[in-house]
Order: C-alpha cells, then structure tokens, then sequence
C-alpha cells in the first residue's frame, strides 16, 4: 500500500557537528514523504513529487506542521516510570529506596503488563518510536516489554536485568539462572519482527564476577544482540567499583575484561571516564547513552560530550526515566543543552535532533533501519504542531528560519506538540508489520 504525507520535511543525513552543519541535514518547506508498504519511498518537493503520484494514492495534508523521524531513546527503565520525579537523593539511596522497590513489583505478572503497555504508550505519545529499555530481573519482565512492543509493531531493544549480590533478595538471580533466562529469551525475541535483545547486567556493582563472566560468554555466543549496562554514573559508585574490583584499571575496564565491551555495548552516563576510557570505548565500537535529565536530577554530573565525539565514541541521547524526569526526547534535547552549556560546549537544534533520531540509531548500530528518511527505511516519523501549546504556538510565529524553530521547540515543547506518531506508515490501531524487502 502507497500513501503519502505532505508537510515541512526535516531529517539528518549525518552528524552536524557543534557548528550546525548545514549539508548535513536536509529540510523541505513544501515536502512530501511517500510510503510503501511500511517504508519510505521517496522524500523531496511535494510540487514535484505529487505530480508522479497515481491519482489513488492518498495524500494526508500536513502542510502548517513538521515532519521528522521518530525520536529514539537510547536508555531507559521501563519499571521506573510509577517512580519518577522521586525526591531528594543520590544514585545508590535513589536506587534503594525508589528504584528497586518499583522493580519488586514486577514479580506479579500482571502488574508488569500493565506498566509495560503504559509505558510504551507513554513513549510514542511523546514521539518515541523506538527505545533501549531495561526490564526487571523478572524474566517474565522482558516478555512483557517485548510482548507489549510487538503488539505495538515498535522497533525496540530490551532485556532482562542481571544483578546477583549487592541488592535486595527479592531481586537477585544467580550466575547460571541469569544465563539460562537470558538465553531462553534470546531465542524467543531476538530478531522477532523488529525487536531485538539486550543482555542486561544492570552495572558492576550488582554482579558478581561470575555473572559478569556468564554475561560476556553470552555477549560472545550471540554476537548480533546489545549488551545495556550504566557506566561511571556516580562518583560515589566509582568509587565502589575501585573496591569491588581492585584489579581494574577502571570501570569500563571491568565490563571489557569480561567481554562486555564490544558493538551494540550500550553504556548509560558515562561521566567519570579518562582519555583511556574513551579510546577503549571508541575502539571497540561501544556507544555512549547522554542522560542529562537524570544526570542533573540525581546531581550525578555533566557529560563531556565534545570529549567523547573527539575520541570517537557513539552517542545517543537518553531519557533514563525514572532517573531521569521526563519521557519527552524534546524536554531531554533541551536539558542536554543547558549541560553543555554549563561546560562551554554548543548543541545547535540540528545536532540536537541528530543525537535522538539519525544519531541514536547509529548508536544502537540500527540505522540500516531507521534515524532519516533514506529510501528503504522504515517509515517511523512524527508531527510537530507548533500549536500544541499557547506558548510554542506565539513563539513559531515570530520563528523566521527553520533553526529557530526547531530550537523553540526543543525548549518549549513536550507531548502535546506531537500531534501524531507513525510506526512504519501507520498510527493507532492501523499500525503493522513493514512489509518485507
Ligand atoms: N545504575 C544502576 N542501576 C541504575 C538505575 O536504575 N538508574 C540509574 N540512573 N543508574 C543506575
Ligand atoms: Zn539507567
């Protein structure tokens, strides 16, 4: 099936750098994006573009609102959304006394469906389409998130958590369960319709040395899969880890050691890390999860963002709720800016939206998928309307270039500026598979 969406048109085609880049990205005033079968077709000149269309194709008229990718979330706890916006500590208090107690909840069944379902709502109401999600050390907490996904027709990556000591009883697993849940759910999910797993250790500090090392014998034996963990979040926890693991010549050092530094290694935060670090990551094709909601919000510090592009490190940017404290990729864009402010860094709205849509998806190594509107891509795309707020809506109007726009946007803007999200050509119920190429 053909359709066709005619509106202001803005995606990346690569990474605009600090100084906004203007080759590359590409915005159509008058733009159409043509579907098919669940992928994109053509994206250019609607005046061109209409003129070659069969007369039975429909055309949706966005003409006063902006089309862009689907945003990605690099990092996010699927469980943590009943507790975010929870007062007052540090990551290893916050953890303890908020986050594992959601997470306990999640032994009932039920109780996880129902958040999963609410969550992903949560997301694609804010203009997510795709996300790299933590589930619960319950291995019935990632087949409902995949279930959930699936029903959605999202792309996601997600995973059971891993974490054996240094936690609540009734969150622990062991080195051979986690492995053999891990594997069990590998073989039921990975690579089912557009979800895909994560191998999951939540960070050092809750993993014992052999669940790490079960944990990298995975990572090998599925090579194709993510490895999602946090790295160097929280001096405190840093610190910890120097105990734990007196051996290490630092935090990333352990998760390499074992074998969890590789492509598709995800590491969320990444703070605390020295030039070494940064090369190692570089190296061996890990990516970077910036989370400056959460990094703000549990005072955990600011991320070096020119540091690691330098050296060459992936980034996506990251919401990280329930540490972080807002499901908006708009709200987390705007946040990543103030951080980089505050370290004499620029992020120009271009380069801002890279790092949620084109940028993201080369950090979850899925951007032979989705992140722009290249022929062949999934059609995962969103509507912006300015008019979603009084407020957005004054400021578009005294808006003379399409930057100025978008940079509003990413500060004013939230979930009522989405005005509609497309999973491969579709919204709502009408949302299904993408036909095979
Ligand atoms: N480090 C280990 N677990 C977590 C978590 O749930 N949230 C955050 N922000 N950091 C973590
Ligand atoms: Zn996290």
């Amino acid at each position: 099936m053909k359709q066709a969406f005619r509106a202001s048109i803005f995606h990346c085609l690569a990474d605009p750098g600090p100084h906004a880049d203007a080759s590359a990205v590409e915005h159509i005033e008058d733009g159409l994006l043509v579907v098919e079968d669940g992928r994109v077709a053509q994206v250019g000149e609607a005046g061109r573009l209409l003129s070659q269309l069969g007369d039975d194709v429909p055309v949706q008229d966005y003409r006063d609102k902006l089309i862009v990718p689907g945003l990605i979330d690099c990092h996010v706890h699927c469980p943590q959304v009943d507790i975010i916006a929870s007062y007052g500590e540090q990551l290893l208090d916050w953890l303890n006394r908020y986050a594992y107690p959601a997470e306990m909840q999640f032994a009932d069944e039920v109780h996880a469906r129902e958040v999963a379902g609410f969550f992903l709502d949560e997301l694609l109401r804010n203009g997510t389409t795709t996300a790299a999600v933590f589930a619960t050390v319950h291995p019935h907490s990632a087949d409902t998130l995949f279930a959930a996904a699936e029903e959605r027709n999202m792309r996601l990556v997600g995973g059971k958590v891993l974490m054996d000591e240094h936690c609540p009883d009734a969150l622990r697993d062991d080195p051979v369960s986690g492995y053999e849940d891990s594997k069990a759910l590998i073989e039921k999910w990975h690579g089912r319709g557009r979800l895909g797993y994560a191998i999951t250790p939540r960070f050092a500090l809750t993993s014992s040395e052999a669940q790490l090392e079960a944990a990298g014998r995975l990572a090998a034996e599925y090579p194709d899969t993510w490895v999602h963990t946090h790295l160097a979040e929280n001096q405190e926890e840093v610190d910890e880890i120097a105990r734990q693991f007196a051996w290490s010549r630092s935090y990333l050092d352990v998760y390499d050691h074992f074998g969890l530094l590789r492509e598709r290694s995800v590491f969320a935060h990444c703070l605390h890390l020295d030039a070494e670090d940064r090369k190692l990551m570089a190296g061996k094709g890990g990516t970077g999860a910036f989370c400056p909601t959460s990094n703000l919000f549990l005072g955990s510090g600011m991320f070096d963002l020119r540091s690691m592009t330098d050296a060459g490190v992936r980034i996506g940017l990251a919401t990280d709720v329930g540490g972080g404290t807002s499901m908006s990729m708009l709200r987390t864009m705007s946040e990543a800016y103030k951080v980089l402010h505050l370290q004499g860094q620029s992020l120009p709205a271009s380069r801002a939206l890279y790092l949620a849509t084109l940028g993201a998806a080369e950090a979850l190594y899925l951007d032979e998928h989705i992140g722009n509107f290249a022929p062949g891509k999934e059609a995962d795309f969103i509507v912006l309307d300015t008019g979603g707020s009084h407020i957005t809506a004054r400021r578009a109007a005294a808006a003379e270039t399409l930057d100025e726009l978008l940079f509003a946007l990413i500060f004013l803007g939230d979930d009522r500026n989405v005005a509609a999200t497309y999973i491969c050509g579709a919204t709502g119920p009408r949302r299904a598979a993408p036909a095979d190429r």
